[in-house]
Formats: C-alpha cells, sequence, structure tokens
C-alpha cells in the first residue's frame, strides 16, 4: 500500500505514480489527519510512505500519523521523500519509526520536486515546474522498478552537514516558522472555500465567508497555493510570489 501525505500535490503526484507502476492502492493520509481519526491499515504488499521534506526530515504530523496508526501485514516500509533540494540526513527518523512499529526499512529516496515554501523561498514559473517534474519521472519509475524487484533503496551518503540539518536546524525552523500566524486572506478573497477545503490539518474554518486560520498549522503550503484567486498571503513574505500546486503547471 502506497500512503501518502502531500501539501501542494508533488508527494501525491509520486505516490500516485508508483502506485500506478506497482499494481498497488494510493492512500491519502490527510484523510485520516484531517479529521484526528487513527488509521487501521492492512497490505499484503510492501509499505511505501511519500511524503514531502520538511527542515530535512519528514513533516512531524506525517511521523506522528504513521507512529499512531495500526500498519497490519508485511513489515518491509520504503520511503521516497519529495523536496526541492535535498532529504538532509532524514533517514535517521526513518529509521527509528520502522524501529518503533516493528517494521524493516528498507531505505529512503530523495526525488527532486518543485519548491514551494514560497514563505522564504520562491517557486518555479510554470515551464521550469514542468522541467523539473519531468526530470523526476525517471527517478519516480526507478523507485518502484526497485520495490517490484524486492531490492532495498541504496543507501544515500549522510555527511556531518545532514545531521547538522536533519537533527539541529529541525527543530529551530519548527520552533521559528510552523505556524499559521501570518496567513490572511486579501480583498482579493471570494470566500470559495477551497483554501479550507484542501488544509490537510482542518486548520482553516470560513466565518462570514472568509477563512480563519486556527493554531494547528503545518505550514503545508497548500491554502496558499490552491486559492483560485491567490488572495492567500503571509505577511509581506509571499508579495508578489508565484503560487505553487503540482496541478499547476499541467494546464
Ligand atoms: C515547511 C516546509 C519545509 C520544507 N523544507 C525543505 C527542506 O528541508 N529541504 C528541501 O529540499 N525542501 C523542503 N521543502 C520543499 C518541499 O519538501 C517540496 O517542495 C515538496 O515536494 C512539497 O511536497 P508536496 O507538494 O507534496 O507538499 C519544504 C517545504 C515546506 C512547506
Amino acid at each position: 500500500m502506497v500512503v501518502f501525505f502531500s501539501g501542494t500535490g508533488n508527494s501525491e503526484y509520486c505516490a500516485r505514480y508508483i502506485a500506478k507502476l506497482i499494481g498497488d492502492e494510493a492512500v491519502n493520509s490527510a484523510r485520516y489527519i484531517r479529521n484526528k481519526q487513527i488509521a487501521q491499515l492492512s497490505s499484503e504488499k510492501p509499505w511505501v510512505f511519500v511524503t514531502p521534506t520538511y527542515a530535512w526530515k519528514i513533516p512531524r504530523v506525517f511521523a506522528s500519523f504513521l507512529r499512531q496508526s495500526s500498519l497490519t501485514g508485511n513489515k518491509n516500509a520504503y520511503f521516497v521523500m519529495t523536496c526541492g533540494g535535498s532529504i538532509g540526513g532524514a533517514a535517521g527518523g526513518l529509521l527509528d519509526i520502522c524501529k518503533e512499529k516493528g517494521m524493516r526499512f528498507r531505505g529512503v529516496k530523495q526525488i527532486v520536486m518543485p519548491e514551494n515554501l514560497i514563505t522564504m523561498f520562491k517557486a518555479p514559473e510554470k515551464d521550469e515546474a514542468r522541467q523539473i517534474v519531468d526530470k523526476a519521472s525517471p527517478v519516480i519509475a526507478q523507485c518502484a522498478e526497485t520495490i517490484l524487484s524486492g531490492r532495498s533503496f541504496e543507501k544515500p551518503k549522510y555527511g556531518f552537514l545532514s545531521f547538522l540539518q536533519s537533527e539541529v536546524s529541525n527543530p529551530f525552523f519548527y520552533k521559528a516558522a510552523v505556524k499559521a500566524d501570518k496567513f490572511y486572506a486579501t480583498d482579493a478573497c471570494v470566500g470559495c472555500g477551497t483554501c479550507a477545503e484542501k488544509c490537510v490539518m482542518g486548520n482553516i474554518t470560513m466565518k462570514n465567508g472568509r477563512p480563519e486560520w486556527g493554531n494547528n498549522c503545518t505550514q503545508c503550503m497548500a491554502c496558499i497555493g490552491c486559492c483560485p484567486k491567490q488572495a492567500v498571503e503571509y505577511g509581506k513574505a509571499t508579495k508578489g510570489k508565484t503560487r505553487y500546486h503540482c496541478r499547476s503547471f499541467e494546464g
């Protein structure tokens, strides 16, 4: 079973692609996370967990989801992490999760996809985004081929920098940046509710036709990336920046 977490569609795209190639089903963890439900899943085939990279680790919310879920059946766990540049030393944390769950860690594969963290960086324009995804296609296919063959993903080389990124910078990033306090809707908002519908945490409620953000944000960028009117901003950091969602380069 392929289980994914995705804010702006990159990991969903990879998960569904892999699921198709290995002839398995893809399950969206948001279904459970949004509703604060404990997942009870069973798979005869190996587990494939597909997720974005948040500060060189898997998102805390997805790590908690995996820890809390009942995952029975096959004991093999493959991880696929999409990222804008690097997953750093994320493997360490994944190994811990597998140990806790009594699963066999079959490695982690990094797939570079378009950057979505527009509160800090710039997302690529349409053409560049399409090129990045095209470049990722053979890597995704390679993942599927490795899983089908029963081999483990190749061991990536991690140095001291990767350790610093995942174990030292990650907690700082969470403390400083992972909150919803600066999100707001501009006058361009038409009250369509897409942001609330797409929020993987269920953290946005519509009040009098306007979105309001609660304090359970994981900064997945779905609200800002999916708004059809580009009416969501994060303080001044996102003003004038290209919005990104994996579907946006298709049309
Ligand atoms: C909160 C946050 C933190 C991120 N941290 C990293 C990072 O450490 N390294 C990296 O290469 N990309 C990072 N990114 C970029 C995403 O991992 C990347 O764009 C990913 O493919 C998005 O997946 P999604 O569309 O499925 O949500 C970060 C994005 C967000 C929103």
